[in-house]
């Protein structure tokens, strides 16, 4: 999708199929909406006086007004003007685009990030603008068959009528949205594949091409054996209980000032080491021994939303071309009952050398994340950010709203949340205390893989922190984020990408 800005005060006068313009509740007008009203003889103040409450995520369409040069106006509620925040003004961008995919339209102009609103930038709202814009055009076709073949979306190229001041940092804004929104697009095709086609193997495919795609990224799939080198027992152990082979797969992106590596071996973490993404690939978790119900087992299919959004962040950085050096890593397989498959009461050997007792086999992806983690280390990384569909205790927690966030380092956690925020990406801090620790405990190894129902998400992240000792680690539990269940609008959301961008963006 194609994104450019506009700069003009006469907004009456763009050509277009449909111009956005905002409108607040009590008849408040943004300049955009002032502007087509004036020029139109008061046909939106008209329109507010009968018919339109400008409550947010409505809208009302107006043809053909006198003295306006756009087919349509698009009037979009934003709510009460007290209120009014970037949120807000993200859902209305959203509404917009939606509008726009189902009138079947090929372009279109937003006056809608023009309009300030309180703790945004013109920067932000331009990206809101073009992620919202990705959101309304994704569409999944892969699998469908026959079943509407060109119901892919039209729109093809988005405009943003801003003001001459905020004109550049609007085009900055699209350019970190494109690439976050082509980032979550490929998030969310991995995720909305079935588990038949999105294998580990199909994984370390995606990654590839990946690789192919961007002169600035190197790939590397390892497979099993390589793995078996490694002494990844634990990992290996979920792997077992699959005829579908696992992989190992590991991105690296190297900004264009990247000095030789072999300069830094050795040294210090500095600010400039490289920051590691860790994505749980489970393609499907049945659960294994420890089988899971029925109902809504298809949604296991998204096991390995981290593992893409991993994917997708990496696309977004090579995209941006931001300037610090970001390594991917994926371990991947499938967790599935059979008689090779772990068994409640085993004990594994981890490549830290901790002993496992696994006593829940569905609690499998702490299981691939923990070898993937000590093997982090060699990077000597400033940080490890993991993202896993870990718990669904986390989605009793925090719902489909914030992802969860643990992390023993408070500066760090605090630029993560501050970093969902500002993308619209929200996550929430839960705490990692120690006495959460003593859940894992076990007679039979140095520690348990699950610790009883209480504080599920927490016991699990204290799990993986076991294996984070030697680097600045943060854990995204993204179990409730990562795709949307059920109902007419079920799929993969390309969470967390946004918030990963942003971070790495503002930290390069
Ligand atoms: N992938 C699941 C977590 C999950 C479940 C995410 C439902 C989204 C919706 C994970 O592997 C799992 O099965 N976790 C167990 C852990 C338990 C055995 C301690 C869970 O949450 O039930
Ligand atoms: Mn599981
Ligand atoms: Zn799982």
């Amino acid at each position: 999708m194609e994104f450019s800005t506009l700069t003009t005060a006469a907004q009456q006068n763009i050509e277009t199929a449909a111009l956005a313009v905002g409108v607040f509740t009590n008849g408040i007008l943004t300049p955009a909406a002032q502007a087509v009203d004036h020029a139109s003889g008061g046909a939106v103040r008209q329109t507010l006086e009968t018919e339109f409450r400008a409550k947010p995520n409505t809208r009302l369409v107006l043809r053909n007004l006198p003295g306006v040069n756009a087919g349509r106006i698009v009037l979009i509620g934003l709510g009460e003007q007290a209120s009014y925040s970037a949120r807000g003004h993200a859902a209305a961008e959203l509404a917009f685009a939606r509008y726009c995919v189902s009138a079947g339209l090929t372009e279109a102009v937003s006056a809608l990030a023009a309009a300030e609103c309180p703790a945004s930038t013109a920067a932000r709202r331009a990206q809101a603008a073009a992620v919202a814009a990705g959101e309304a055009t994704y569409h999944y076709s892969l699998t469908l068959g026959k079943k509407d073949p060109d119901a892919a979306p039209r729109l093809a190229k988005l405009t943003l009528a801003v003001s001459r001041d905020q004109a550049t940092a609007a085009t900055a804004g699209l350019a970190r949205g494109r690439a976050i929104a082509n980032g979550m697009a490929l998030t969310r095709q991995l995720g909305d594949l079935p588990a038949n086609i999105c294998t580990p193997t199909y994984l370390g495919e995606a990654a590839r091409k990946l690789g192919r795609e961007f002169r600035r990224i190197t790939v590397e799939v390892l497979e099993r054996q390589q793995i078996e080198a490694l002494k990844m027992g634990s990992f290996l152990s979920v792997a077992r209980g699959s005829y579908e082979p696992p992989v190992f797969i590991v991105l690296k992106y190297a900004p264009a000032s990247r000095k030789p590596s072999a300069k830094r071996r050795g040294a210090p973490a500095t600010n400039k080491a490289p920051i590691v993404l860790v994505g749980k690939g489970i393609t499907f978790d049945a659960g294994g021994i420890s089988l899971k119900p029925a109902a809504a087992m298809d949604e296991m299919k998204y096991d390995m939303c981290g593992a893409a959004s991993v994917l997708g962040t990496l696309r977004a950085v090579a995209e941006l071309e931001l300037d610090r050096e970001v390594i991917g890593l994926v371990p991947s397989c499938e967790n599935l009952p059979s008689g090779r498959a772990n068994k409640p009461g085993d004990v594994v050997t981890s490549m830290s050398g901790q002993t496992i007792e696994i006593l829940n086999t569905d609690a499998e992806g702490r299981l691939i994340l923990c070898d993937t983690l000590t093997y982090a280390e060699r990077f000597k990384p400033a940080a490890v950010i993991d993202m896993a569909t870990l718990t669904g205790a986390c989605v009793v927690a925090l719902g489909h709203v914030n992802s969860g966030l643990f992390s023993p380092d408070d500066a760090l956690a605090e630029n993560l949340l501050q970093a969902g925020r500002d993308a619209n990406d929200p996550a929430w801090r839960l705490p990692l205390d120690g006495a959460y620790q003593e859940r894992l405990r076990s007679n039979f190894a140095d520690t348990a893989n699950v610790g009883g129902r209480p504080a599920g998400a927490i016991t699990a992240a204290c799990f993986l922190s076991r294996f984070t000792k030697a680097y600045r680690w943060a854990h995204l539990d993204i179990a409730g984020t990562a795709w949307r269940s059920g109902g007419a609008d079920k799929g993969a959301t390309g969470r967390p990408v946004p918030l990963l961008v942003q971070y790495l963006a503002d930290h390069a």
